[in-house]
This record gives C-alpha cells, structure tokens and sequence, in this order.
C-alpha cells in the first residue's frame, strides 16, 4: 500500500469485501463465496482469510486472489474437524502484521460450525423459510439471529429475492444478488449461518417460471457463480453417477443420521403438466431407495420449493403419486420423514392426516418478507397467514432409547405459531384439518366474537339504564294517577250527594253507576300499573282515557 495516504488505506480496506457467504457444509469442508466492492479501486496488495477452531489459537491462512471482477472469488476450506465450531476473519495487510493477540477488537470474526459425521447419531437445529422481497430490511433476518445464535445453517426454500427477470441477461441477475447483499439485515444474516438455497419461480424468471423462461440459463449461471452449494445431480458414493452431465441443480447432503434431498422444481416445471424432468425424477426415486435401505440413516428430509397439497404439486398428479408413494415406503423405514416447503405466504403443519399423497408429515414455511396468503389444502397447524414467518426443526437424540424426535416449530419475528413433537403420540395421532376458510373463519371469531361481546354488554348496560328510568317514569307517572283519582274520587263523592239530589230531583238515574264503574275500571288498572303490567309507552293513553272519562262525566 506504498503511495497512497494513509487515510485512504483505511477506506479501501473497509470498503474492499463488499459481502460473502458460505455454504455446501459438511463434516469436513465449507465453501465461501466472497464478493468485493463493485467500486473498488484496488490499493489492497494482499489479503488473507485466516481461521482457527474456537478457542484454539492454532490459526491457519489463506491467501486470496486479487480481483477486478463482480465474479466472487470461491474459497473452499477443506480438512477440518466434524461438528466443530471455527471462527475466521479476513486480513487486509502482510500476514506477518495479522495481531491473534487483540483480533476481537481489530477485525470483524465470522463463524461456522461443521455438519456432524455422516451416520453418527446427533443433534441438529436449523431454520427455514422463503420469499423475501428484493434487498428486504425485515426484522425476521435478525430475529431469528436473535432467537438462534447456534444454528449452523439456513435452508432458503426459494424466492430469496423477486427479480421476475424476463432476459437472458446474467447482469440482471447479479443486480438482484447485489441488492439483496446490499440490505444491511440480510447482509449479516447470510453472513452469520451457513446458506442451504435453492429457487423458485421469482428468482427463477418471473411468476410461475419454468423451462421455457427466457432467463434460464442466466439464472442457471448466475446460480452456479454466486451461491456456495453441493455437488449437483450427485447421487450417495455407493451410486453409479448417472445424472451429472442432465441439467438442474437438485442435490442433496446428510448431517448425522439425518438425509436432506433438495429438489430443483423450475429448471424442466410446465405449468400444470410436471414439475422436475425424467431424470430428475428418476434421482429423487433412486436416493428415496438409497435412503430406505441404509440402516444408518433414521431420518429424511425434502426440500420442496412448492407445497405438496393445495397448490401446484396437486396439479402433477402423476410425479406428486411417484415420488409420494416412494416416500410413504421410506417414513415406514425410518423414524422421521418430513416435507418441507416454501411458496405459500403462509406457515402451515400437516401431521400426514391430511397428506392424501403418502400420509406423511408436511410444513409449509413463509414468507419472510412478502404479502401474506393463503393457497389452499387442509393441515393440522394453521394455516398462519401472516408476514416475517418461518419456521424451525430440532433433531433431537436420545442415547437410551435411539430415538430421534422432530420438533417443528412456525414462527411468526419472535412469537411461536405452532409446535409438534414427533415423539408426542397426541401430536401424531391428531386428526384435524383445518384450511383457508378455517383460518380466515378464526381470524373472524377472533376479532369480531370479542367486538360481539363488547355490543352484547353495552346494550345491557342501555336496556338496564333504560328500565331504570322507565321505574322511575312509573313512579312519577303513579303519583300523577294517584293524585287525579284521588282528585276524581273527591268529586265523586261531591257528585254523589248531588245525584242523590238531582234523583229526588227526577233527574236520569244510573249516571253514579257509570261513576262507580269507571272508578272500578280505573283501580283494576292502576293495580295492573302498579305491577307494572302496562307499558310505561301506554301510560299517556290510559291517563287521557281517565281524563276523558272525567270530562265524559263533566258533560
Ligand atoms: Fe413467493
């Protein structure tokens, strides 16, 4: 760095590495994709990447090339130790200047943590989930950082960005990966875990892509350039390789005592018709069989970028019956087998009760940053339609019994969603089957049940403020009538003398009879009243008919 002032070193060393990741993990080997600044002016001479097992201080170096591509540089870092956790760096100088002393506080250190030993028998955790719109800030990149700082990888099941690219132009493509390394929380998140990735139809081309998309084979290359993963097409060692020179980027790994198959379902999809070509499916059916009949292997788990019911995979009834039935004869062998998907913008969890193709379990997980939806099928768990959602599986070993359990959880940021224990008998054996409309129906009960609840209370309270004025309108209401037939009764009496009078005096008889009777009919109703027998509303009418009576007396 001779020449240049000493304040400028300093920006171009920070500016220099742009944005790397890692992934194709094993038990012995990692590969680092590593992308520098598209602006650099290179002033770097030389630059290492050193890494050294935790808590050791035996660091080992690795000189990387100088570049003035957007190519990223692939490292691979090759003899390591099996499920050991190495934390490394990368040095901008001569190495004789790199300080181990102080390294915390002088460099940013990355880490991984290797696979376990293919057949040994371990625990593992790991996240996943799709659809992130393109150079998405959303809080789940750091939430699940937060909630699982120990995972060693992540499976993005498609949709890691929505570039809908229409061109056969590698250019393209790169500008999506660019933004999306360029978002700061999905810079560190794909910095922090080891990356598990294959696409769907929006990094693919565009909505529902497939073999005829226009970007294919810029898509195909752009995918082998930038992103670290397995050995394509590769079947298990033991297998004769018949598959690597077809195209497609299924591949598969195992960590311990579990088997992970990914599938590649754009490179030969026709919308309605297949999902994977011949081959393809022909690999899938040949590592199923392999699966099957390794004692060493407990448990499998596919990776599917679209969902098994509801949507699409319906739609290639044939293949989905291939591939189904190969998988109802693998879950008899093993102890686990489980289907996980993307696609669907919603976290959903099937215990097999609903899977009317092979009867075993299936989750669907998504989306990290996108609208939420809901495409259909009957599940056990969910459907959650929400956004910032993934979800999470737990491998767990017991020693003593040999048993492996599945805990799968959904996630929606920080909050669970659901939570199934393939070692509780109640989880298996639950028989429900909720859909779309079940959820949206329990979203409905949920927000307007409590609002129904909050009316029902509020017209009690009316109707209870009401009657009490109504009592009080009675009793009002009573001491008038009771005033005006005391009033009545005392003109009565006065009347009655006079009647006796006006009959001495020859004058029509009967008219105290008539007195007498409405006086009669007054009482029965103002008993009647009192009981609260008549309507307050008729009250008027009954006091005017009692003050009509008395005018109808006066004539
Ligand atoms: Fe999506």
């Amino acid at each position: 760095m001779t020449g240049v002032p000493q304040i400028f070193q300093a920006i171009t060393l920070i500016s220099y590495l742009f944005f790397h990741w890692k992934g194709a993990l094993d038990h012995e080997s990692i590969k680092l994709k590593v992308f520098v600044n598209r602006n650099h002016i290179i002033y770097v001479q030389q630059w290492y990447l050193i890494y050294f097992e935790d808590q050791t201080e035996n660091y080992i170096s690795q000189q990387l090339p100088l570049v003035q591509t957007l190519d990223p540089i692939q490292i691979s870092l090759d003899g390591l130790k099996p499920y050991t956790k190495y934390n490394y760096l990368f040095h901008f100088d001569q190495l004789s200047k790199f300080n181990s002393s102080n390294i915390t506080n002088n460099y940013e250190i990355f880490w991984f943590k290797t696979l376990q030993t293919p057949y040994l028998k371990q625990n593992l955790s790991f996240s996943f989930s799709s659809c992130a719109k393109t150079g998405s800030e959303d809080h789940v990149f750091q939430d699940i950082i937060d909630l699982f700082p120990d995972h060693q990888f992540f499976i993005q099941m498609g949709d890691i960005y929505y570039g809908d690219i229409i061109q056969n132009q590698e250019t393209l493509y790169d500008e999506s990966y660019y933004r999306m390394f360029e978002s700061k929380s999905q810079s560190k998140f794909y910095q922090y875990y080891g990356l598990v990735y294959i696409w769907d139809d929006h990094d693919f081309g565009d909505n529902n892509s497939g073999e005829s998309s226009p970007g294919k084979q810029a898509a195909t290359s752009v995918y082998l350039k930038n992103v670290p993963h397995y050995p394509l097409r590769y079947l298990p060692q033991d297998l004769p390789q018949k598959y690597l020179n077809s195209e497609g980027i299924y591949q598969y790994f195992i960590a311990g005592q579990t088997l992970f198959v990914i599938m590649d379902l754009r490179t030969h999809f026709r919308d309605g018709v297949r999902a994977m070509d011949q081959n393809q499916l022909m690999w899938v059916i040949e590592i199923l069989d392999w699966c099957k009949q390794n004692q060493k292997i407990d448990n499998l788990v596919v990776v599917s970028s679209i969902p098994w019911l509801g949507k699409d995979w319906v739609t290639f009834k044939e293949q989905r019956t291939i591939i189904g039935n190969k998988m109802a004869e693998v879950m008899k062998a093993k102890q686990n087998v489980l289907l996980i998907t993307g696609d669907s913008h919603m976290v959903a969890f099937d215990n097999g009760y609903n899977n009317d193709a092979g009867g075993f379990p299936h989750c669907i997980s998504s989306p990290m940053d996108k609208t939420p939806s809901c495409k259909g099928g009957q599940y056990t768990f969910g459907p959650f339609s929400g956004n910032s959602q993934y979800s999470t599986l737990d491998i767990t070993y017991d020693p003593a019994t040999n048993i492996n359990c599945f805990i799968v959880k959904g996630w929606r940021g920080k909050d669970v969603l659901y939570n199934y224990n393939s070692c509780n008998q109640k989880d298996r054996e639950l028989k429900t089957s909720n859909s779309c409309f079940t959820s949206v129906l329990q979203i409905f009960i949920n927000t307007f049940v409590p609002l129904l609840l909050i009316l029902v209370v509020l017209v009690l309270i009316w109707r209870y403020t009401l009657r009490f004025s109504n009592q009080l309108s009675h009793q009002q209401v009573a001491q008038q009538y009771i005033n005006l037939v005391k009033k009545d009764d005392q003109e009565q009496n006065q009347n009655l003398h006079s009647y006796t009078f006006d009959e001495k005096q020859n004058k029509q008889p009967g008219t105290a009879q008539k007195k007498n009777s409405a006086s009669n009919l007054n009482e029965v109703e103002r008993e009647k009243f009192m009981n609260q027998e008549i309507p307050p509303n008729q009250l008027p009418t009954f006091l005017n008919s009692a003050q009509n009576q008395k005018s109808v007396e006066n004539i």
